[in-house]
């Protein structure tokens, strides 16, 4: 059976399996693009990035090119598409930065940093431009919430804090982390890999790979410490650690009390991990903003959390933290991009039995009254709650 073949609310089964176009497939894809990312709130940018007037940073919105800028006059944030109004190249390519107007390197086309069309080159051989209709293209919303900056092609439909929902407390945590707050402007690394972006959303909060994918590198700090890490012992057996949907995508694994949880012992890492729908990550020290490219191409940046307030060397160790496990040389990023990302693509070219398996724990799920769903550290509970709003938002019933 192709994907062509099957509705959204054919794709994923009552008994939790799921077809593997789900991950392969260049229409479900394009459905993505339209009715996830166009349609609800999007991750863009940290205020840190952007403290002063006239900062900005480029990024993606779905495949869309954005700017993101702190307007020099207002001080406001705007979210603009990266394309000039003439025939239509980016008018920006520099990662981050500082600029009162960003000019088409094309025919030198000029935009404010708040995306007002401000020149444009030997404009008598326009009989009648209306500058002031070809501005770039503003993303209608934008909102943030504890310093992290969300936006929307959407211009109706539930508010930024509607929309986190259970998930905002956490955000709140992750900002309170510094004696004065988180910053995020350490710049970021990026890997990329064959494979579609939800593997890497749903690999974030499985906790039930850990042992396995990551064995080596158990096995290299059992040596350092002398005795086995008890992360796999803890994901397995102790109570206090557990998943969560959080609804609407959302997803969170608490170590114990979320307030004043261990951290696993490692320098700057979050008492937690979390998913904000659909594609924000935070595992670690670590923000993990994951980009799709195409049903089988994506790239993941992941930007390092520092803390406000703590010395340059405080930092530095934080970085060095995140540099052992998700570095180019780390001891873990290559093994999730290796196995639970090339190698669950490569397998799911054998279609002609395309089902997916995503029940752990699906029999063991509480239902708490306000709606959100428990389960054990190992269950597959952060997956099924990033599908449910998947396909709440792809449209199925
Ligand atoms: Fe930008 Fe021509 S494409 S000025
Ligand atoms: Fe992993």
């Amino acid at each position: 059976m192709s994907a062509t073949d099957l509705e959204p609310g054919e794709l994923i089964t009552d008994d939790w399996r799921i077809h593997g176009s789900v991950y392969t497939s260049q229409a479900v894809f394009a459905a993505e693009l339209e009715r996830v990312f166009r349609t609800g709130w999007l991750y863009v940018a940290h205020e840190s990035q952007l403290r002063n007037p006239g900062d900005y940073i480029t990024t993606r919105a779905g495949l869309q090119p954005v700017i993101v800028s702190r307007g020099g006059d207002t001080g406001e944030i705007s979210v603009m598409l990266n394309r000039c109004r003439h025939r239509g190249a980016t008018v920006c390519q520099a990662d981050e930065g500082n600029a009162n107007f960003f000019r088409c390197a094309y025919h030198g086309w000029t935009y404010s940093n708040t995306g007002e069309l401000r020149g444009v080159t030997y404009d008598q051989a326009y009989e009648d431009l209306d500058k002031s209709s070809l501005g770039l293209i503003r993303l209608p919303r934008v909102e943030s919430h504890a310093g992290f900056i969300f936006a929307s092609f959407a211009a109706e439909g539930p508010s930024l804090a509607e929309f986190l929902g259970h998930a905002a407390p956490y955000l709140d945590l992750i900002a309170q982390q510094g004696p004065e707050g988180i910053r995020i402007d350490a710049g970021y690394h990026h890997i990329g890999y064959d494979g579609n972006w939800k593997l890497q959303v749903e690999n974030t909060i499985d906790n039930y790979h850990f042992g396995f994918v990551h064995r080596s590198f158990l096995e290299v700090l059992a040596d350092r410490v002398g005795q086995v890490p008890p992360i796999v012992r803890n994901i397995l057996t102790n109570d206090e650690w557990r998943t969560i949907d959080l609804g609407n995508g959302h997803s969170v694994h608490e170590f114990g009390d979320p307030k004043t949880g261990n951290n696993q012992g490692q320098l700057g890492d979050l008492p937690f991990n979390l998913i904000v729908f659909p594609n924000l990550c935070f595992v670690g020290a670590q923000l993990r903003h994951v980009l799709p490219l195409s049903a089988n191409r994506t790239e993941v940046r992941l930007y390092p959390m520092l803390h406000q307030g703590e010395s340059d060397e405080y930092n530095a160790e934080i970085l060095r933290v995140h540099e052992g496990f998700y570095g180019p040389a780390g001891m873990g990023g290559s093994d999730d991009v290796e196995i639970a990302f090339e190698r669950v693509t490569a397998g799911m070219q054998a279609t002609e039995h395309d089902w997916l398996i995503m029940s752990r724990g699906l029999h063991r799920e509480e239902q708490m009254p306000d709606g959100r769903v428990v389960g054990r550290a190992d269950d597959e509970v952060p997956q099924r709650a990033f599908y449910r709003q998947w396909q709440r938002s792809m449209g199925a019933s």
